[in-house]
């Protein structure tokens, strides 16, 4: 309980730096070492995926009160389907049980929107998926987009299909691609996100938002993502708000 305090303490202090006009637009996480923080505790992978999503609705919304319009969190990736079938059945049952949560995000002002390739997804799930966007559309603060089945470069060949067949349709000609005619055919209209957070001690992308990053901060860090806290995800803005973005020019 002590240490709690201080914790909290050390926060409030933490918190007290930032700067309010200097927050990112939009912050990506990826939600990386959920299997290592379980098998530490010698529970299985799925442990960690559960304390993981919970995690992501504490930090979802202590951003959303600091004032972060725009999340994304990487909940299953295009590729993750390679895991094993007991695993991948434990994350789609962990997605439902977290759409069905009425408490999701309740008394805040999120708003809750999907990006990935819903196709392949269960009626069941993706019913869900509609419930809770059609159930928090009209929450402004901050939006939170759960990254599912997606993958960055399947959206880029999807909005490459797409642009092909209004060119092959008379509708545009080639001249008219630009980056905002690309742009507008992504899976969803989401700005480009500012700083990208990923913990447990990996240094990539993963296929998460390709497009959308070109002009990324990132922010790595050892902790696993069950162990990621509002402290950290603090010291996370703070050291973004310490980087000079320059955007390609000087
Ligand atoms: C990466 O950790 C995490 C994932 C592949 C899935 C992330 C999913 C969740 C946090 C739960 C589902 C989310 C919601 C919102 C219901 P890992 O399994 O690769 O961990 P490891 O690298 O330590 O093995």
């Amino acid at each position: 309980m002590i240490f709690h305090l201080f914790k909290s303490k050390k926060n409030e202090k933490l918190i007290s730096e930032i700067d309010k006009n200097n927050l990112p637009n939009h912050v990506g996480i990826i939600m990386d070492g959920n299997g290592r923080w379980a098998k530490k505790r010698g529970l299985p992978r799925s442990a960690g995926h559960r304390v993981g999503a919970a995690n992501l609705k504490t930090i979802t919304e202590f951003a959303s009160d600091m004032g972060i319009r725009y999340i994304t969190a990487y909940a299953f990736s295009t590729e993750n389907w390679k895991r094993p079938k007991e695993e991948v059945d434990a994350l789609m049952e962990l997605l439902l049980e977290y759409l069905r949560d009425k408490k999701l995000l309740e008394g805040n002002q999120v708003r809750v929107k999907f990006i990935g390739d819903r196709s392949v997804l269960t009626d069941e799930i993706r019913r869900e998926m509609d419930t809770a966007e059609e159930e928090s559309a009209h929450r402004t603060r901050t939006t939170l987009y759960l990254a599912i089945n997606y993958g960055g470069q399947q959206e880029i060949v999807n909005a490459v299909k797409n642009i092909a067949k209004k060119v092959e349709a008379g509708q545009i000609n080639i001249d008219d691609i630009s980056l905002d005619a690309v742009g507008s055919e992504l899976y969803t209209e989401i700005p480009d996100v500012d700083l990208i957070i990923r913990p447990s001690g990996e240094y990539r992308l993963s296929n998460f938002l390709l497009w959308q990053s070109a002009y990324s901060e990132f922010w790595f860090s050892n902790i696993n993502w069950p162990d990621f806290t509002k402290e950290d995800f603090t010291q996370a803005i703070l050291d973004y708000q310490n980087r000079n973005r320059r955007f390609g020019g000087v």
